[in-house]
């Protein structure tokens, strides 16, 4: 396999001031008008951020021009790498081409966009809905679901996160869901497979999907499978500590949907489109759901979009009567254009193969040696480039090396490692007590290993809270 992120990193792109409108780039100014304007996602009003001035592959710099290994693509979703030049020149040529449109019409990069998406879709899921995000592309396919069956409930795993919006919030089962109940009406929560932390006293994989299936069986007989739409579930769980479903669980809950009629939801916002090394992460197992969510990797997020792939007799339900959603840049050009330049990347330069190498050969094998190395380290995870280390205090008890959602105090073993990855330049995606491994699907294996080893040293400072 080539290396894919072989471009030069050493000319940060993005650097300079734009001709065409102006604004201030000094990292003082940035940051202080950051501070007093900008209210950030999830986080606190007037907290200290890193000014960025540029990307370029798996790299960004600071204004300070602090170089930064980008562990986490982001929000784990630069699947091809800051600033490909071709994407970047998709969305530039069809800003020249045809900037803006409403959804009703048709439009050449929004049927190839739709097209390539529903080729690489499993079985007959062939309809595209576009949204710009993951949590409307949720929304929209809880929707659909309870539309097309005419029940109304939904049942959601509790370690998992499905999106902020007011619906998607209601089916994710972690904190961030606490600040928005009581939410919808109607969510059932269950418990998914998780062997190291098994809900169901397992001992090993195999137990754990069967007695998993069986707690979601049991839990429709109680709730009545005649009123449940549908169940969503993330293919992998990504944020809440890469999950992988022993095999065998996504089989057997797409035997239970059709056993009772409910509609089988896979959110693969985070794992779809290379993350897990497969165009849809389902594929690893041969499994068709009803309807498929994405966004992020679609087009590593140069453009807002997201979307749902619908089976043929979910659309079918409304070829008669109308699909009540929308969203004014629902398909929009230059999304569009992005998905379509995105996708084609991927088949050029071989993406998804390079995703799965690298879990295979690169960061599977490295994350082993460090939890040989790390006694902080309690299970290592994943597959493709989308893995965890989960750090525990203790292996013998697995006690979790932060407790539950820590904050402040609590969770200062998290904050100094977590600090430590940042000072050797690495920028890491931390989630309670695990760490994801999560860099750009196009890394190169010499950056990957790069990024491993100053996980290696900043574990040292986590190994330094263990008391087992
Ligand atoms: C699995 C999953 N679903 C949905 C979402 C929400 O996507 P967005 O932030 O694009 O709305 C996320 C975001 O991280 C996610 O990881």
């Amino acid at each position: 396999m080539t290396q894919l992120d072989d471009r030069p990193t050493e000319t940060p792109a993005g650097t300079g001031s734009p001709t065409t409108f102006s604004v201030p780039t000094g990292g003082e100014t940035v940051r202080a008008n950051d501070r007093d304007h900008v209210f950030h996602a999830w986080g606190l009003v007037g907290a200290d951020t890193v000014s960025v001035a540029s990307a370029q592959g798996s790299r960004f710099w600071d204004t300070e021009g602090k170089e930064y290994l980008d562990f986490s693509s982001q929000l784990c979703n630069v699947n091809i790498g800051h600033q490909h030049p071709r994407l970047v020149a998709a969305v530039q040529e069809q800003a020249a081409r045809l900037t803006t449109l409403g959804p009703a019409f048709s439009l050449d990069v929004r049927s190839e966009a739709a097209r390539l998406i529903a080729e690489r879709a499993p079985g007959d899921l062939d309809m595209v809905f576009f949204t710009t995000g993951g949590a409307e592309a949720n929304e929209n396919a809880i929707r659909m679901a309870r539309v097309h069956t005419g029940r109304h409930k939904v049942m959601a795993a509790y370690r998992s996160y499905h999106g902020g919006t007011a619906g998607a919030m209601a089916v994710t089962g972690e904190p961030r869901r606490w600040a928005t109940e009581p939410g919808m009406p109607g969510v059932v929560r269950f418990w998914g497979p998780y062997p190291y932390r098994s809900a169901f006293h397992s001992s090993s994989a195999v137990q754990e999907c069967e007695r998993a299936l069986q707690h979601l069986r049991d839990t429709i007989m109680v709730e009545g499978p005649g009123s449940v739409a549908a169940i969503i579930l993330e293919t992998v769980v990504g944020t809440n500590g890469i999950l992988v479903p022993p095999d065998g669980y996504l089989a057997g809950v797409r035997a239970i949907c059709d056993a009772y009629g409910i509609v089988m939801i896979s959110d693969e916002v985070m794992a779809g489109f290379g993350r897990c090394g497969e165009w849809f992460a389902v594929d690893h197992w041969g499994v068709t759901p009803d309807l498929i969510c994405f966004a992020k990797g679609v087009n590593s997020g140069y453009v807002p979009l997201g979307g749902i792939v619908i089976s043929a007799a979910i659309a079918d339900t409304f070829r008669t009567r109308p699909f009540t959603g929308g969203l004014t840049y629902s398909g929009h050009p230059l999304a569009c254009a992005s998905a379509v330049a995105s996708i084609q990347i991927y088949e050029d330069e071989g993406v998804i193969e390079h995703a799965r190498h690298l879990g295979t050969d690169v960061i599977g094998p490295g994350l082993e040696q460090l939890m040989e190395r790390h006694r902080s380290v309690g299970e290592v995870r994943g597959l493709g480039a989308f893995w965890a280390l989960e750090l525990v205090r203790d292996r013998a008890t697995r006690e979790p090396l932060v407790p539950y959602n820590a904050a402040g105090p609590d969770n200062a073993p998290m904050a100094a490692f977590t600090t430590a990855c940042k000072e050797r330049g690495l920028w890491p995606f931390v989630h309670f007590n695990t760490t994801h491994v999560v860099p750009p699907c196009t890394t190169s294996d010499d950056d990957v290993r790069e990024g491993l080893a100053i996980l290696d040293e900043a574990l040292t400072v986590a190994d330094g809270y263990y008391t087992g």
